[in-house]
């Protein structure tokens, strides 16, 4: 992905965030991008590891696992991890703008990151619809559907973030 050679789409304001004081320390610094970059992956572990637990109750595995206490311990730690994760993928944006854009790769885990975003926002909507503890809420067939679509997401979202040090 640092090949200055993809910088196709010379856009100014690409130009101008990539000059930013900010974006030359992230590429300077010899630490801050790789520290940048664990906080993403650490933010990701948050994110992808709540989404996990409560995708598989709402597919009726752990039944045992009431599923309002559930919601209101993993829904946060999920809100806090995806800003850190914002935050972060953000600083590294900056630091190659013009790569970034020019790269479909990138441009598919945006657009697939705010698809699951809404799917997670129905999901919840829906669940949190139903707030009492006697667990019996049943998800419908495409309730079920669009919790196996945010698994594989969330996975092709992890997959296309590695892939971008590679193409
Ligand atoms: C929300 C906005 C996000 C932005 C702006 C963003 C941006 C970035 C950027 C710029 C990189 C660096 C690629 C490189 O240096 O080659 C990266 C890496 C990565 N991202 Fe994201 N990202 C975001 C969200 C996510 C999410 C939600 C996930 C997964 C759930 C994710 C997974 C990854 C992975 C696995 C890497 C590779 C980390 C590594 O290999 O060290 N990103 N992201």
């Amino acid at each position: 992905m640092k090949d200055a050679g993809a910088a196709v789409t010379a856009l100014p304001i690409l130009e101008g965030i990539e000059r930013l004081p900010l974006a030359v320390a992230m590429r300077e610094s010899f630490w801050l991008y790789p520290t940048v970059e664990t906080l993403h992956i650490a933010g990701i572990a948050g994110l992808f590891g709540t989404v996990l637990l409560l995708d598989l109750r709402l597919l009726g595995i752990g039944r045992a696992v009431l599923l309002s206490p559930l919601i209101r311990l993993a829904v946060p730690v999920s809100l806090v991890s995806f800003m850190l994760v914002a935050l972060t993928g953000s600083l590294m944006f900056l630091a190659h703008a013009q790569e970034f854009v020019a790269s479909p790769l990138f441009v598919y885990k945006i657009a697939f990151v705010m698809l699951l975003l809404t799917n997670a926002a129905v999901l919840h909507l829906r669940a949190a619809g139903h707030p009492d503890d006697s667990n019996a809420y049943r998800l419908g067939g495409l309730g079920r559907i669009q919790v196996a679509l945010s698994i594989f997401g969330w996975l092709c979202v992890i997959g296309m973030g590695r892939w971008l040090a590679y193409v």
